[in-house]
């Protein structure tokens, strides 16, 4: 495979091996602003510039599927301010990328509890799902309002639906099952995640998919996040030995 690279580390990426699906927590926007005395709203904005660069990369790598969690369901407990500061840079994202996507074959979709979404975000982000569902590259998936564990609420309350009906017995409740009727039914488990400024904890992010994740998490904070250092983890991706619980 050939492709332009602007980076003389992704040539040595063996490209049988690479993640099909990379899951992302951006963290730091905050603490990066901070660190230059700025507005928490400045490091979102700035974070914004690296979502753009990272996408990019990971196309050009040929990732297959990227998860970006953006908003979480607790982050609406953040001042009004700084919420609604984050759905500005959504839409203007949305607004600014549908070229890009267009041009490149990227699918866009979300997870997560999107009907919390302000109505102008809502019909923007639905519209550009709807106009790039037929692209065929990247699946750029984000994870917006999301909290792994409403969305296994979510589940298991479809499920028992179906139990209370007699569409479905008990006992054919399996792995698969509940997978089934996760927001991710139809993309695979991540392969890996990377976690962004340092802390050590998943913060309500995939829960169920993340189970046999490799998980990397790095110091540098989400703003100043290169495809370089991408590049370098995935690196020690393909390094990393997945036994599955296997010997
Ligand atoms: C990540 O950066 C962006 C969102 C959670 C929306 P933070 O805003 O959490 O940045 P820190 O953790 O305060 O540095
Ligand atoms: C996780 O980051 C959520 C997103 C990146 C969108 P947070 O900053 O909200 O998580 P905590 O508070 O450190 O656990
Ligand atoms: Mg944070």
């Amino acid at each position: 495979m050939n492709f332009k690279t602007s980076s003389d580390t992704q040539a040595e990426l063996d490209m049988s091996k690479l993640p099909v699906h990379v899951a992302i927590i951006m963290d730091g926007n905050g603490r990066w602003a901070k660190k230059r005395l700025a507005n928490r709203v400045k490091g979102h904005e700035q974070g914004l510039e690296t979502v753009r660069v990272i996408v990019r990369a990971c196309r050009e790598i040929g990732i297959r599927f990227l998860t970006l969690y953006a908003f979480s369901t607790e982050n609406w407990q953040r001042p009004k301010a700084e919420v609604m500061a984050l759905m500005m840079l959504l839409k203007m994202f949305l607004k600014s990328e549908l070229k890009e996507m267009q041009d490149n074959n990227i699918r866009l979709t979300a997870i997560g509890q999107t009907e919390r979404l302000p109505d102008d975000v809502r019909s923007l982000l639905y519209e550009t799902m709807r106009l790039t569902e037929k692209n065929t590259g990247l699946r750029l998936n984000l994870a917006l309002s999301y909290g792994g564990r409403s969305e296994i609420v979510k589940a298991v309350q479809e499920i028992a639906v179906k139990a209370k009906s007699g569409e479905l017995d008990p006992s054919e409740i399996s792995p698969e099952v509940i997978a089934e009727h996760l927001y991710t039914k139809d993309m695979p488990d991540p392969d890996l995640m990377i976690r962004t400024s340092g802390e050590m904890r998943i913060s309500n992010f995939l829960l169920w998919q993340l189970a046999y994740s490799e998980l990397f998490i790095t110091d540098t904070l989400w703003p100043d996040f290169t495809r370089e250092e991408l590049v370098e983890i995935l690196k020690d991706y393909q390094r990393r030995d997945r036994r599955y619980g296997k010997v």
